[in-house]
């Protein structure tokens, strides 16, 4: 097979989470490009609906909120039913940055967690047991930068332990499940262009440090993001497992 075949994704089903926005909708916009045919999950029939609309093709939209387990399971087991999900993006994520450790209230932690990390549990268990049924699968999990480094200068030691957890999770998943057929990697971005980042004002103090803080002296944009979650999902990863990709502009360099 050539380099170029490894790529393409035609016949694969792929199930995006948080894939009505930013970097979702990218890796949605992504893997349709290489042949797979999309499943985007989200919170909103509304927001998915725009963004079913936009990518167009066979895409379809699925309200699944990723802290609910019994929905993820409802979802995997129905498209199980239909052939199942060759490839699982687990990317819906909040951050709910700027506030420091001795100030974060219970609901603020346990939201944060329950989205970042028991989300992308309840999504990679309820998909894989398909995918280990099936003995082939890929998944992307979208980690951060923040799982390697402490931002700086706003508080979110809650974000920051989540996507350490999530990169942890990815490499305990990925060596459980490599003997069986399935791969399990994760991609860990620097500050991307989309509305997670809106908080941050253009002109202020925090994001003139995030860009001081960056080699490459700008933030990502969510294409960027979704060409390494492709490569990672498709068959041009074959021997990768357990890996978590940098695309951080050079940011951890420092
Ligand atoms: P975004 O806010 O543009 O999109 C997130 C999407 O996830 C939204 O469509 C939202 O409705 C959906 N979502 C939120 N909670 C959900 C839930 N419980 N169930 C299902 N869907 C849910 O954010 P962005 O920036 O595209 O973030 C995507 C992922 O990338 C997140 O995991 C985030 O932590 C990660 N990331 C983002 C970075 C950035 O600077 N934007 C940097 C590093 C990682």
């Amino acid at each position: 097979m050539s380099y170029l075949q490894r790529l393409r994704l035609d016949g694969r089903v792929a199930l995006i989470t948080g894939g009505a926005s930013g970097i979702g909708y990218s890796c949605a916009e992504a893997l349709a490009e290489m042949g797979a045919r999309i499943v985007i999950a989200d919170l909103s029939r509304d927001s998915l609906d725009v963004a079913v609309a936009k990518l167009g093709g066979e895409a379809r939209g699925v309200v699944m909120d990723v802290t609910d387990s019994a929905r993820v399971t409802e979802v995997a087991d129905q498209l199980a039913k239909e052939g199942g999900a060759d490839i699982l993006v687990n990317n819906a994520g909040i951050a709910r940055s700027e506030t420091p450790a001795e100030t974060v209230a219970d609901e603020h932690w346990l939201n944060v967690i329950d989205v970042n990390l028991n989300g992308t549990f309840w999504c990679a268990r309820a998909f894989g047991r398909h995918m280990l049924s099936a003995g082939k699968g890929s998944i992307v999990n979208v980690g951060s930068m923040s799982g390697f480094i402490v931002n700086r200068p706003q508080g979110q030691s809650y974000y920051n332990a989540s996507k350490a957890a999530v990169h942890q999770l990815t490499k305990s998943l990925a060596a459980e499940w490599a003997p069986r057929g399935v791969r399990v990697n994760a991609v860990a971005p620097t500050y991307i262009r989309t509305p997670l980042n809106e908080f941050a004002d253009k002109e202020g103090a925090m994001y003139k440090r995030w860009i001081d803080s960056t080699p490459m002296a700008r933030l990502g944009e969510p294409e960027e993001v979704a060409s390494v979650v492709a490569f990672l999902a498709s068959d041009a990863a074959s021997l990768m497992t357990g890996s978590i990709v940098l695309a951080d502009g050079g940011y951890t360099c420092w």
